[in-house]
């Protein structure tokens, strides 16, 4: 696995999706899978796009008790899902957990990244709310450096967070980053944005895109065009 584009399928059902990734014939695209579609469609929709060739973020963020959540990701290890995550808020033992249920006999697994803080929540709510008092750059690395420590392969973050978890954890520790805009896109409900090629300077690994390319109206150009961008640079 290296640098790619992962296109957010958030869509509210299998035909939809299946209807949207139809138009991709030159090359199967990556796609993330998130709690809407999963709830509307269960396993049966990972098992049908693995079959189309599709490679698989299921983006459930678990958070549990470390014996349910291995549990849980025996289950998903088994769907031959190739990225899958958690909260890292359920501490080291429960991500350790993870990757005991996600590894198969054979010890392979697919790859297990974790969600250090929601976007969804600001330093007050952090302060207020969770009663985590330190300022929300500290949490996140700590967080990131708690999912080295279990064993993890990276994390869900800003793509203006991407340099400084490499520094801090290893070049080889994944940054899979949401919040990517095209340079003339409306922001949306985004604040903090990206374009693909400057995602790509500042290291990303994987890119996180939806509305850009979902709501385009031309999808397949629009992915393209982001992956250019983020692979070349959109030198070519
Ligand atoms: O449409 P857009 O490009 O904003 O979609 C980004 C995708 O990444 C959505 O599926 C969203 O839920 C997800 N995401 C995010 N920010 C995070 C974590 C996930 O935007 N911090």
């Amino acid at each position: 696995m290296g640098k790619d584009v992962i296109i957010a399928c958030d869509f509210a059902s299998a035909n939809e999706t299946f209807a949207f990734l139809e138009r991709f014939t030159e090359k199967k695209p990556f796609v993330k899978i998130g709690l809407e579609l999963f709830c509307a469609e269960g396993p049966s929709i990972v098992r049908e796009l693995k079959r189309r060739g599709h490679k698989i973020f299921l983006d459930l963020k678990l958070h549990d008790i470390p014996n349910t959540v291995k549990k849980a990701m025996a289950v998903l290890s088994g769907l031959d899902v190739d990225i899958c995550n958690v909260h890292a808020a359920g501490t080291v033992n429960m991500m350790r957990a993870a990757i005991e249920g996600l590894t198969r006999p054979d010890g392979t697994r697919p790859l297990l990244i974790a969600v250090t803080q929601l976007t969804s929540t600001d330093q007050e709510s952090m302060e207020n709310d969770l009663l985590i008092k330190v300022p929300m750059q500290e949490v996140v690395m700590h967080y990131a450096r708690n999912a080295l420590a279990a064993g993890l392969d990276g994390v869900v973050c800003s793509p203006l967070e991407s340099e400084r978890v490499h520094a801090a954890c290893g070049s080889g520790f994944l940054t899979v980053t949401p919040g990517i805009r095209f340079a003339e896109n409306e922001k949306g409900d985004q604040r903090r944005v990206m374009t693909p090629a400057a995602a790509r300077e500042a290291g990303s690994d994987y890119i996180v895109v939806g509305r850009p390319i979902t709501a385009s109206a031309d999808p397949v150009a629009a992915y393209l065009r982001c992956l250019d961008e983020f692979t070349n640079g959109g030198k070519e």
